[in-house]
This record gives structure tokens, sequence and C-alpha cells, in this order.
């Protein structure tokens, strides 16, 4: 395990970069900051590593410009909540309103905008920490969240959630990686495969307002699917979200056991990740915000299309769809969440 000075706040606190290494060529650098993964190489068939993830080069980049959520650490609440407003056992919430009228992310100081503490670490494994106090960007009860990042000598990048509160909360971690599985150039033409039959349709400000079939619209990624080959047709839901930025529900799902989710493809390097995990749906978003403003870690502008997230999580703005599985986390109980990023090369 390998730990440095990666910069320091503009309140003077110090900011570690960790770099795990599986010594089969699979290695990642986090940061305690929004514990944002700043690089992860994949070997490619012939050994060749190339850093898989989209990023900026410094922590001020990270501090200042981190609007697309490049490799962080997502919560209290991943997606929208409509309005920021909820009610929870007969109470209603006002959250901090950051994406027009909805809260995004948890809010303008979500979990990836804070300081994380390194718990333990060492060469394959890191395990961070954060209290979210009672109030935290308006949600209800304390929360202890532990999220571990680990290597596996299978070539897996295994990401594990743990929370706990002592008040009924809503909650819905995940993690906010762009992939480029070729290390630099358009993600467009990758190879998708989502194991969904179905999707959330979305409204205004991208708020989910019904559910979909895939069969027959540019949402069929049930079998191996270009990215960018239908991202252009004139579907209303492609229109309104300017691509893909849509909640796809697993056809099986398992809160215990991580399920196959999804399989992204590079034909040229020929890198391929598999997606496991035990939450009940995946946001497929192809990074439409990215307009070419932004610099990235190798000094090239991203542009749409560029990274792809897949974000494991709950259904956006579940607190107020009683119809959705729940995520509401309660005093005694324990929330548990892991998303496996298995590589190989075809
Ligand atoms: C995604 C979300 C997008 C956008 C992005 C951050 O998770 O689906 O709509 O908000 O984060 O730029």
């Amino acid at each position: 395990m390998n730990r440095r000075l990666y910069g320091t706040l503009p309140d003077g606190r110090p900011v570690h970069e960790y770099t795990l290494d599986n010594g089969r060529g699979l290695t990642l650098r986090a940061i305690e900051y929004g514990g944002i993964i700043t690089e992860l190489n994949v070997p490619d068939a012939k050994g060749q590593g190339a850093n898989v993830i989209l990023g900026f080069a410094t922590l001020d980049d990270y501090v200042a410009r981190n609007d697309p959520y490049f490799g962080a650490l997502v919560g209290r609440y991943a997606n929208r909540i409509a309005n920021g407003r909820f009610t929870l056992d007969g109470e209603p919430y006002l959250l901090a309103q950051n994406d027009g009228p909805n809260s995004l992310h948890g809010g303008p100081r979500g979990f990836s905008r804070r300081l994380w503490t390194v718990d333990a670490a060492n060469d394959t494994e890191l395990r961070l920490s954060l209290v979210s106090e009672d109030g935290d960007e308006h949600f209800p009860g304390r929360l202890e969240v532990k999220v571990r990042y680990a290597l596996t000598a299978e070539q897996a990048f295994v990401i594990d959630y743990e929370a706990r509160a002592d008040a009924p909360t809503p909650i819905n971690l995940t993690h906010h990686n762009y992939f480029n599985l070729r290390g630099s150039g358009s993600a467009l033409d990758h190879e998708l495969t989502l194991a969904c039959s179905r999707f959330l349709t979305t409204g205004p400000g991208l708020i989910p307002n019904g559910i979909a079939a895939v069969p027959g619209t540019p949402f069929d990624f049930r079998g191996p699917q270009r990215i960018g080959a239908r991202i252009c047709e004139g579907d209303a839901q492609l229109l309104a979200a300017h691509g893909y930025d849509h909640c796809f529900i697993l056809d099986a799902a398992d809160a215990q056991r991580p399920m196959p989710c999804a399989t992204l493809r590079d034909p040229a390097s020929g890198r391929t990740m598999d997606v496991l995990t035990t939450e009940p749906a995946v946001q497929f978003y192809s990074g439409n915000f990215l307009d070419g403003s932004l610099r990235g870690s190798g000094g090239q502008a991203y542009r749409q299309g560029d990274g792809v997230c897949l974000e494991t999580q709950h259904y956006p703005d579940s607190p107020n769809h009683p119809e959705y599985p729940s995520t509401v986390l309660r005093p005694g109980e324990t929330y548990k969440s892991t998303t496996v990023h298995r590589f190989r090369t075809t």
C-alpha cells in the first residue's frame, strides 16, 4: 500500500491518495476527499494497462469543478428527489436543493464533497468512513457510513457499502465512475449489455414518471449494443435527456448476492467489464452534460460520451414512490450494498 499527500483543501486539511495494486496489473488510486477514485488501471489482452476512468489532474479541480461527480462516492441519496421534498412516518422534509428545485446526489454538500476518514488500508483494500450528522443537507438522523474498495486476484474491483442510522432516513449510496475502457477518446463505440427489460421514463428535471418496457426501443440493451448506435434517434426520452440518463431495472435482483447487471466492452482494446450488484437498478448515464469545458487528467477536454456511468442504486425519487423498493433505513437495521466490477479481455 502506497500513501502520499495528494493536496490540501482550501481550509488547510491535507488529503492523501492511496494506491492499491493486485499484483496482476489492476491498480487503483483513491483520495480521502469524496472517496474519489482518481485512477483505475486495467490491462488489455497484451497486458498493456490504461486508466479506464475520467478524472482531473489536481485536488483543486476536484474541489472547484467536480459538477460531473467524477469518480466520487455519492450519498446520502444518489440521484434525484423531486423538489427536495418527501414525507417519512408522517413528517415532511425539505432537503437542500441543488438541481433546479430538486435534490441531486445528496445536495450541494453531499458525500462526494466530504473528507472521508481512512480506517484501514493495505495493498488491495481501502476502508473509508464518514459520519453524516442529523440534519446533514436536511436529512433526518445521524448516519454512519463505511465503504470498502477492494481489488481481488480475479481482476475485480469491489465496492462494499454499509450504514447505520439513529433515526429513520432514506439512503441510496452509489459510485460515480465514468468508464472509458480504451483510456481515451469516445466511449460511445463501447458495447453495452444490460440485464434489464424495463426502465424508468423521466419527465421535467429528469424525475421518473413511469416504467416502460425496452423491446423495440433504443433502450433495449438485453444483447450487446454499441452505445452510440441509437443515441441520436428521435426518441422522446433520449431527446429530453440529451442521451441516456435513465434508471434501468434489473430483471433479477438479489439484495444478498451480487447479480449480473451490465457488461461494457471496448472492441478496440478488448477490455471488458462485468458489473454485478445487490442493488435493484442501475442508472446508465452517457455523460451527456460533458460539453468540452473540463480538462481531464491527461489534459484532454471531455465531451459528451467520453465516459459512461453505470451507477448501481435504488430507483430515483423512491421516497415519493411507495410502489418502488423502499430506501428507508431504520435504527437497528444495517444498510448493506455490494457492487463488483470484474475485468477481462475478449
Ligand atoms: C448522473 C445523473 C445526471 C447528472 C450527472 C452529474 O448521475 O444521472 O443527470 O446529474 O450525474 O452531472
